[in-house]
């Protein structure tokens, strides 16, 4: 059953003021993406569609009729080859604006080629903001479903999402048992959260290689808040607003990494 979701994109920071129904992307633009290809030949297509609109005006500009007939054409291929890459958005394009607009070049009339410029110009737009933010959100973020990370708790290779919930667990064991005055079993498992929490950043580099990326989110001072937090639990006199305030010290780091990461995440799965 296809299950769509219906929101706010200004939430997300797009630009479009509109409610849109975000649906799972067409089956046929799997194809372009990874990881079928590695190549993202639909988006290239985008591309040299905007760059020949850009050279028709540049060369129109300064007179030079020929050029801009050549990227009119070009624009022409690019526009029925994506149309053909997705036989399910076909009714997207209007091939005739296309060859409008060739013959709008060809006739070197400035006004004409204004005119079969906007009418193109608004099958690009209409499916934009129908599909564009949906495309992005569905096929530019990686899956975490394939990345494990060792537990150093229980000594085994986790999925993601598992070890998420391990962690945040621990975490949440570690309040609880503070809460009823269990300050033994507190230590416990606030241990246990520290070494996952510290643990975390061994799956940044499965797929960031910049240094200051991982730095930036669960470097140096994600480790200190950590290691603040594992001395008051070792102190003598268990503090627990100490420890509290130290758990929200670390939540801020979940925080923001969520608010780059999980949320492309949650965006997926709706559309599954
Ligand atoms: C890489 C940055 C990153 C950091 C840092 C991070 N998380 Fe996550 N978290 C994720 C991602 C990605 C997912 C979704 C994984 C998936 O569903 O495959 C997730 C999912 C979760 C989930 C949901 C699991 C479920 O049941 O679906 C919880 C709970 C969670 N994280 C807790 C935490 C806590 C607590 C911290 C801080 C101690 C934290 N996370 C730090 C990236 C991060
Ligand atoms: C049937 C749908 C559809 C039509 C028609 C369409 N596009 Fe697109 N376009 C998309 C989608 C979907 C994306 C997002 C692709 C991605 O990010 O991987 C996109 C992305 C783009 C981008 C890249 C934007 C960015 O910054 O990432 C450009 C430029 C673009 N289109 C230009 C055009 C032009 C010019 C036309 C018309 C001549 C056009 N498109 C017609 C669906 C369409
Ligand atoms: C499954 C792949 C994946 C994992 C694992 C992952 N990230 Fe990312 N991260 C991304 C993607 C995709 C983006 C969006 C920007 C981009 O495309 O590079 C991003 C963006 C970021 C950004 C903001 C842009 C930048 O590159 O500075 C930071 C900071 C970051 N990640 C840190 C981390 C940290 C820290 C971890 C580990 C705790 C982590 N990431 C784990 C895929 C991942």
């Amino acid at each position: 059953m296809k299950k769509t979701i219906s929101l706010l994109l200004l939430l997300l920071g797009f630009a479009f003021p509109q409610q849109i129904t975000m649906k799972r992307p067409p089956k046929s633009l799997d194809k372009y993406y990874p990881p079928q290809s590695q190549k993202m030949e639909f988006l290239s297509n985008m591309f040299a569609m905007s760059t020949a609109f850009h050279g028709i005006t540049l060369n129109i500009n300064e007179g030079r009729w020929e050029k801009a007939l050549d990227w009119a054409r070009q624009l022409k291929k690019s526009y029925e080859e994506s149309a053909r890459m997705v036989p399910e958005w076909k009714d997207y394009f209007k091939p005739a604006l296309a060859d409008n607009l060739v013959k709008a070049v060809q006739s070197k009339n400035a006004d004409s080629v204004i005119k079969a410029s906007r009418e193109l110009g608004q099958t690009c737009n209409k499916c934009h903001s129908d599909h564009q933010a949906v495309v992005k959100l569905y096929y530019h973020f990686p899956r975490y479903d394939k990345i494990t990370i060792e537990d150093p708790v229980e000594l085994q290779n986790l999925k993601t999402k598992d070890y998420m919930k391990r962690m945040a667990n621990s975490m949440k064991s570690l309040q609880v048992f503070l809460m009823q005055g269990d300050v033994a079993k507190a230590k416990e498992h606030g241990d246990n959260f520290v070494e996952r929490a510290k643990q975390l950043n061994t799956m940044c580099t499965k797929c960031h290689t910049s240094k200051a990326s991982i730095e930036s989110l669960a470097g140096r001072d994600y480790l200190t808040a950590l290691d603040n937090l594992q001395r008051v639990l070792n102190a003598p006199q268990v503090s627990r607003e100490t420890v509290f305030k130290h758990l929200s010290d670390i939540g801020q780091y979940c925080y923001r990494c969520h608010n780059v990461h999980l949320i492309p995440v949650l965006v997926q799965d709706a559309l599954k």
